[in-house]
Order: C-alpha cells, then sequence, then structure tokens
C-alpha cells in the first residue's frame, strides 16, 4: 500500500448547521482513551492548550484505563451536553457506532484522532500519522540492523509483538513492517523460532507492557533465548509500551548492554528513551504529539468557521462506511545518535526527564 502524503488536497468545507461561526461561542469535546501511558496525557494536554489559546472552550476526558463503556458515556454526555466538535481517539475502533449515530442526528463534526473510527458514516475527517510509514522504518531498522540484504549474513532469530486488533493501526504498523521483513521470513533470512508470525499472534491486549512482559518470559523459556541460550538478535516490537514489556523480560533474563536483542518502538516515551540511552532499546519512532494536536486544532478552526478543511491523503483510510479525509503527519527515526536534537533541542523534553 503506498500512502500519498507529499499530495496537500482541500476539502469540500463541512459546514454543518448548528455550529457557531466563532472560536469564543464553541466548545470542543476531546475524548482519551487512557491516562495510563504517557503519550495520550501527552495529546489530551497539548489539545487542551492550543485549543484554548486559540479562544475554544474544552471538554478534556479520558476513559479511565482504555474502558470501553466510559468513554462510550462520555461522548453521550458530550453530545447531549452541546459541544460543537468531537475529537476522539477511540479506545476501540468499532465500538462507538452507536453513540456517534448521536453526533451525527445533532450534525456534530467528529474528528478521528491518531486511531480510525471504524463502520459509521459519522466521522468527518482523520488526523493521525502516517503510520503504514511507521512500520516500514521499523522494518528497515531491522533489515539494516541485522544486515539482512547481505547475501553473507546466517539466518537472525526474531520475535513479534504488536497492539491489539481493535486498533486500526495496528494493521498498518504491521502492514509496514512485514512489508519489510516478509521476505526474508519467507527466504529464511530470518527465523521465528515460536513461529509467532502473525498479527492475531503477536497481538497485545490492551498494549499493556506487562501483557507483552508475560508474553516475552513464555517465549523464552519455550524457545530457550538467553545469553547462554539460543540467540535472539531482534524484537519487533510495535511500540514503546510493549518494548518496555519485552525489554523487562529480557533484562530479568541477564541480557544486558553487551548482547541486548535489537528491539523497536514506537512514540519516544521516557522510559524508552531512557532505555535507548543505556543501550537497550534500539530505536523508537518519535511522532511529536504537538504536531498532531496543532493539526486537529486546525481542522477543528477550520471546520468551526466553515472553510475549506486541509487534507492531504483521500485514498487510505477506509472507515466500512467510505474513505475518510484525512492529514498525515511525519513520523521519524528516534535512536541514541540522535535523541538530543529531536527531543531536547525540541522542547519535547528536558534532558533531567530522560
Ligand atoms: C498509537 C501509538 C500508541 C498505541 C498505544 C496507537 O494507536 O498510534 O502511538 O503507542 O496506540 O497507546
Amino acid at each position: 500500500m503506498k500512502i500519498k502524503t507529499c499530495v496537500t488536497l482541500l476539502c469540500a468545507a463541512f459546514v454543518a448547521a448548528g455550529i457557531s461561526a466563532t472560536a469564543s461561542a464553541a466548545k470542543i469535546g476531546v475524548s482519551m482513551p487512557t491516562q495510563s501511558l504517557q503519550r495520550w496525557n501527552q495529546d489530551g494536554a497539548n489539545m487542551k492548550a492550543q485549543l484554548e489559546k486559540a479562544g475554544y472552550e474544552v471538554e478534556l476526558l479520558y476513559a479511565g484505563d482504555n474502558d470501553i463503556p466510559t468513554q462510550v458515556n462520555q461522548i453521550e454526555n458530550m453530545i447531549s451536553g452541546g459541544d460543537d466538535v468531537l475529537v476522539i481517539a477511540a479506545i476501540d475502533g468499532s465500538a462507538l457506532t452507536e453513540v456517534l449515530k448521536g453526533a451525527k442526528e445533532k450534525k456534530i463534526p467528529v474528528i478521528s484522532y491518531d486511531r480510525l473510527i471504524m463502520n459509521t458514516d459519522a466521522v468527518s475527517y482523520y488526523a493521525t500519522f502516517d503510520n503504514f510509514k511507521v512500520g516500514q522504518i521499523q522494518g528497515h531498522f531491522l533489515e539494516d540492523a541485522l544486515k539482512l540484504k547481505d547475501a553473507a549474513t546466517t539466518p537472525k532469530n526474531i520475535e513479534f509483538f504488536t497492539g491489539p486488533t481493535d486498533d486500526n493501526n495496528v494493521n498498518f504498523f504491521w502492514g509496514g513492517a512485514l512489508e519489510v521483513l516478509q521476505p526474508y521470513l519467507d527466504n529464511g533470512k530470518l527465523v521465528c523460532k515460536s513461529g509467532q508470525t502473525t498479527k492475531e499472534q503477536a497481538a497485545t491486549l490492551n498494549w499493556n507492557n506487562e501483557e507483552a512482559q508475560k508474553r516475552m518470559e513464555n517465549l523464552i523459556s519455550s524457545c530457550g533465548y538467553g545469553p547462554e541460550g539460543t540467540k535472539l538478535d531482534a524484537v519487533l516490537c510495535s511500540n514503546d509500551s510493549t518494548a518496555n514489556g519485552v525489554t523487562n523480560a529480557l533484562l530479568s533474563e541477564g541480557y544486558d548492554a553487551s548482547n541486548f536483542p535489537i528491539v523497536t518502538g514506537q512514540d519516544c516515551d521516557r522510559p524508552s528513551v531512557k532505555n535507548i540511552k543505556k543501550g537497550y532499546q534500539a530505536m523508537s519512532v518519535f511522532k511529536d504529539t504537538r504536531t498532531l494536536a496543532a493539526q486537529v486544532v486546525k481542522m477543528v478552526d477550520e471546520i468551526i468557521k466553515g472553510q475549506p478543511v486541509e487534507v492531504n491523503d483521500t485514498k487510505t483510510y477506509n472507515n466500512g462506511t467510505g474513505v475518510i479525509p484525512s492529514f498525515l503527519c511525519t513520523p521519524v527515526i528516534g535512536t541514541k545518535d540522535n535523541y538530543k536534537k529531536l527531543l531536547i533541542d525540541s522542547g519535547y523534553y528536558k534532558e533531567s526527564e530522560i
């Protein structure tokens, strides 16, 4: 699948009846999935700050710790409470069909934030990062680090970890990474000793790091991996919370910076950046939540003012009712070599935080 991120298209404005024409009169509902992962706290805080700066009233709610009924309830209240635009990062992309019928009836525009909301025609726009590219960056990193292109390279052992299959992003992270890595599984350059090479087998409930840790511990004992045992060369982890669980399991097994398998990640969460500095996790993918928040605030503003809404992808993201006009921000690789420039110099973190 190819995603055209370079083309900027202008989509017809969504001018819904009942929308206030000025920022000061409008209330924006922001629904986030959980406060237990750093990234969503950051996303929520950035959205709130930037929307308020633009003059909007903001109702920011977190759905406990990934609690679907809580999220449904909160959205229902936002709709009945008269919010003018909804920005939603769904826990389960397919669980909001019923509740969003209310938004559609009241002509409240819905922006799907980071994760696509499936099976509802209530979604007007989608703003996210180029999720396929995230997977490709991870795949290419492993391809280079393991020298898979090199004819002289002997087979390397790898295991796979991704997120829950109810997060539509997982299809893209997985698809992008496997586009690069599948040929090497097919030609034997990569070997997955557990045989767990499908997205479903590699899935992690709620992206929970303890779940990932438990599964990695099981793989260590069933495949005999260890610094003194069967060599484990790499672990593809779709994000940092799974990478953290995997890293904990590997550290308990006695791996250290001198022999650590190559572990990938995504988000540049603080624990992962610390692990990158220590030589455990090898890389992460940086998705600057400030950029995504700024783009969504721009979308909200354009919707409220009845202006054309800027999108740059009108082909890739079909939510089951049709393609949702999307804006894809660009993810970039984060490693030991560039984290200072990427994360400190840009003001994302203070050195003391990581
Ligand atoms: C996001 C990732 C995040 C994961 C777990 C995904 O939908 O795109 O950035 O790591 O959810 O919260």
